[in-house]
């Protein structure tokens, strides 16, 4: 395996992360069970700060991606804020000690009760809402009256470009539900005298995740600095969204860098904006996404004549992203042994009573792999456990955070009774 993992690889021969022996703790801990290196995390979250540097800047982390309260606290404690979809978002977020002036509220459908939850968040709301509509705009307002407060807001721009990735994670094109065309745009500002319980400060975008190139976000930077010109009314933060990809096989992600320029080009000291803009920005797999690899033990090998089947305790419920997507992620055994020798072509999968239950098709793994061994499932730290579930009524696995050389379980594998908590009480009749 080439090294394409900062802070997994092989020591002694097992497979690690940090130095921390991953067979060790899956024997421990059991199998399937997502693993996270907290220095990965801080270490990708330092060097976008690093890169904005100069920059009036917030990180908001796109907790969608991995939303573990003990994940979130550590990267809390770097400085970041988080980028909420839901109230069950901004609740974990306070339960992480996240503050209240570093939290985004994104998403096009926000309920009520979630604007009230936000508005009254900490007892000073949280720091802005990215509005999606002009529906939406109204029935903020609506709700800050009632609570005699004000809503600090972003309208959501699309700027119609392609993104250039897999059409189930696009946002910023037209045909998506995402954001508001320029008109739209203008039809919120030319409502906002009627508005008084908004305070609109802020453009934000974002359009489409997995990017692996910065030209479509150099065009929506670009039109949006166009737009921001055009609506004559003082902004003053711009939220670019998250989107950056990560390498899962072979691609070449933008350099940290490079993105982080092109933001200095365009909304920083140089531009025509000259440092009177707040950059935020919204990134969750840059962060989370290399971060984490989910073990896994092999149940048994089902032999055939053109691939064998290695069939996994891992299953789609666990990591939905090769059966949504057709994902890839890296599949490597926890033994370096298995590295070597005869190799056969493999499909993994897992239990699910499904054919679309695989993690990886045709791969090219060691014939000696047997039942009882690992494998571990890499770049799964974002977007993994996340959108996990317990289809086929499995647990769902623990998640365990490696740091200074320790492992600890920050959130434990589910039982059986976790998986009726809630039908019980319907028995009782
Ligand atoms: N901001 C907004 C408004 C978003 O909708 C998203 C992701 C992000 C930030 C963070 O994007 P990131 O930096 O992680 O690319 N489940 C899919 C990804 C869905 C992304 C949804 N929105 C996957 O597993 O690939």
């Amino acid at each position: 395996m080439s090294q394409i993992f900062d802070f997994y690889d092989y020591k002694n021969k097992v497979f690690s992360c940090n130095g921390v022996n991953l067979e060790t703790i899956a024997k421990e801990v059991g199998t399937p069970a997502y693993i996270y290196s907290a220095e990965a995390l801080v270490s990708n979250f330092n060097k976008l700060q690093k890169g904005l540097k100069g920059l009036n800047s917030l990180i908001c982390f796109a907790m969608k991606s991995n939303s573990n309260l003990s994940v979130l606290r550590l990267l809390a404690e770097a400085g970041a804020g988080t980028d909420i979809v839901s109230g069950g978002e901004l609740f974990r977020s306070h339960q992480a000690g996240v503050s209240a002036e570093k939290i985004v509220f994104s998403g096009v459908g926000k309920t009520k009760e979630e604007m009230k939850n936000g508005l009254t968040f900490q007892g000073k709301g949280i720091h802005s809402f990215n509005v999606e509509s002009i529906a939406e705009l109204f029935a903020l307002n609506q709700v800050a009256k009632e609570l005699h407060l004000k809503a600090t807001v972003a309208l959501r721009f699309n700027p119609d470009v392609d993104p250039k990735t897999h059409p189930y994670i696009s946002t910023g094109i037209k045909k998506n539900k995402f954001g508001m065309d320029r008109a739209e745009i203008f039809n919120c500002l030319s409502h906002l005298k009627q508005l008084d319980h908004i305070r609109l400060e802020g453009i934000s975008i974002h359009i489409g995740s997995q990017l692996l190139s910065l030209s479509p976000l150099k065009d929506a930077f670009e039109r949006l600095a166009h737009l921001i010109e055009e609506i004559q009314h003082p902004i003053q933060f711009v939220d670019l969204g998250g989107g950056i990809g990560i390498s899962y096989q072979l691609e070449q992600p933008p350099k940290i860098e490079d993105y982080c320029q092109l933001i200095h080009e365009v909304f920083g000291e140089k531009s025509k904006f000259n440092s009177k803009l707040k950059i935020i920005l919204e990134p969750g797999r840059q962060i989370s996404g290399n971060a984490g690899v989910l073990l896994t033990q092999i149940l048994f090998r089902k032999q055939r004549r053109s691939q064998d089947f290695l069939i996994i305790d891992a299953a789609m419920n666990d990591l939905i992203r090769p059966a949504l997507y057709g994902s890839y992620h890296e599949i490597v055994p926890i033994q370096a042994v298995h590295l070597e020798g005869k190799m056969k072509k493999t499909m993994v999968v897992g239990p699910v009573c499904e054919s679309s239950d695989f993690i990886g098709k045709s791969r090219k793994l060691s014939q000696n792999l047997k039942s009882g061994d690992f494998l571990a499932i890499l770049s799964a730290g974002a977007y993994g456990f996340t959108m996990s579930g317990q289809y086929n009524s499995r647990p769902r696995p623990p998640e365990v955070l490696i740091q200074n050389g320790n492992f600890r379980i920050v959130r434990k594998r589910e039982s059986f009774e976790d998986l009726i908590q809630g039908e019980l009480s319907s028995l009782r009749h």
